[in-house]
């Protein structure tokens, strides 16, 4: 099949099945067009040299559709924040605010103290800044950023204010893995969002849209609605992040070409896992390497059996493959983690039906609904804990500030490939048995925040906090 036939047909498959149509064009998309359309990586912030940080919470807007501007926030742009290139060592940042209200920068995967996680209890007033004196040292990994103010969180996700990090060792030559940005290392930001009939971006959950979290009817990757990725013939590098509030994707491509799984969320794993689909909940990352050497077309799409297109691939000749094998091994280490296991925990992801009718006071962790002045439990610092983390009535992504952690079981059996890695986000679709070492320290003033990632729930209680002294 010829390149343009192949994204005509495409494109009405992904249209007729379903209305997250994210394929620009229509029936005549030509080269020019997907030029026009190619998708764009956010910018690079490098803070390698300088071990300096900088970043502003702004409102902006953006015209997503064409339909007209819609309002938007981001972090020293209009919509979303730079790629922030990290290594370890000594980091000062300096986030300031003029959003217009408080918002936070935390830090989702970097294993820093509570001091500079900037969670719910480190807000940036409007008008002012935030200066923590960070130190980073971690295996390399693709982690993220956004704000976290206690019942904002969605609302200004939503709107923008989140952003990617790639914490690096500058060794990924030495791994054989594509690691030019852009051209064979390409960050994917999936977000789908809510668009009226004019094509503005509205943001107004209803019961149902608490219950479940806040869907969209539009596809985004890295903020543009139907753009298309132009890749070189060889192999190359996803970053992929799930930054959307509340949907799940199960990720495949069109033509069924394996993904190869190299990262989960904090860390690379010991050998490549070659994947038919992947699924990937609001707050995961995942790295695969994909082969784009036969030059074919493809889509990346999600939910089989209700199918929508992602994000169409095309490859160019004029870009030229830097790498053209998949590398055998990767560093990752997955050794148990050491030290005595203290204690067992169970925490269960609570939704009840009565209490939301009656305000949203159904959402809890063990039956409670987070408040910013309750310290849930105390961990000890240096201990291990095993936790064992039940969903109610739906699956729900559950992340853990300030630690990575090992999934042992799930529902009772081995855990899923995706959650083979370090993690520190499991969807959890019954049972999830986790492990982790608590090495970084979170005092009653900033403690640390477990939560489900699905951003409704979040903001509606589900949700603890706990220290780590
Ligand atoms: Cu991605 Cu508590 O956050
Ligand atoms: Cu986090
Ligand atoms: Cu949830």
């Amino acid at each position: 099949m010829k390149r343009r036939d192949f994204l005509t047909s495409a494109t009405s498959s992904i249209l007729a099945a379903n209305g997250l149509a994210s394929i620009a064009g229509g029936p005549a998309l030509a080269a020019t067009e997907a030029a026009a359309n190619r998708l764009k990586m956010p910018p690079l912030l490098d803070t390698r040299a300088s071990g300096r940080l900088q970043l502003t919470a702004q409102s902006g807007s953006a015209d997503f559709l064409g339909g007209g501007a819609s309002k938007t926030a981001g972090f020293s742009q209009n919509f979303l924040g730079p790629t922030i290139i990290l290594r370890n060592g000594p980091l000062a940042a300096e986030v300031r605010n003029t959003f217009g209200e408080a918002v936070t920068a935390h830090w989702h995967g970097l294993l820093v103290p509570g001091e500079h996680d900037g969670g719910p209890h480190l807000p940036i007033r409007e008008g002012g800044q935030w200066t923590p004196d960070m130190q980073i040292e971690q295996d390399p990994a693709t982690v993220w950023y956004h704000s976290h103010i206690h019942g904002r969180t969605a609302e200004q996700v939503n709107s923008g204010l989140a952003g990617v990090i790639h914490l690096t060792d500058g060794r990924d030559d030495q791994r054989g893995l594509p690691a030019e940005y852009g051209v064979d290392d390409l960050t994917i930001v999936l977000q789908d969002r809510r668009f009226d009939r004019s094509g503005r971006m509205v943001y107004s959950p209803s019961m149902m849209d608490l219950m479940h979290g806040f869907l969209g009817n539009r596809m985004l990757v890295n903020g543009q609605a139907g753009a298309i990725a132009v890749v070189p013939k060889g192999i190359v590098r996803l970053r992929l992040l799930n930054g959307s509030n509340a949907r799940i994707y199960n990720l495949f491509f069109e033509d069924s070409r394996p993904m190869h799984l190299i990262a989960t969320d904090v860390g690379f794993l010991p050998e490549p896992v070659a994947l038919q689909d992947l699924s990937l909940a609001p707050g995961e990352r995942a790295e695969i390497l994909v082969n784009f050497a036969e030059g074919a077309p493809t889509v990346l799409m999600s939910d089989p059996g209700q199918a929508f297109g992602v994000l169409p691939f095309i490859s160019d000749d004029t870009l030229t493959p830097r790498i053209t094998k998949l590398p055998a091994m990767l560093d990752g280490e997955q050794d148990v983690i050491l030290g005595p296991e203290v204690r067992t925990r169970r925490l269960s992801l609570d939704m009840g039906m009565g209490g939301m009718m009656m305000g949203g006071g159904g959402f809890a962790i063990n039956g409670r609904s987070f408040e910013m002045g309750r310290i849930d439990f105390e961990v000890a610092l240096g201990s291990v804990e095993r936790w064992i983390v039940r969903s109610t009535m739906i699956a729900h992504p559950f992340h853990v500030h300030g630690v990575r952690f090992r999934v042992l079981k799930e529902n009772g059996g081995s855990p899923r490939p995706e959650n083979s890695g370090w993690k520190d986000t499991v969807l959890v679709t019954g049972e999830a048995e986790i492990v982790a070492r608590f090495d970084q320290p979170a005092g009653p003033d900033t403690p640390f925040m477990c939560h489900c990632h699905i951003l409704e729930h979040e903001d509606a209680g589900m949700m603890a906090q706990f220290t780590v002294t």
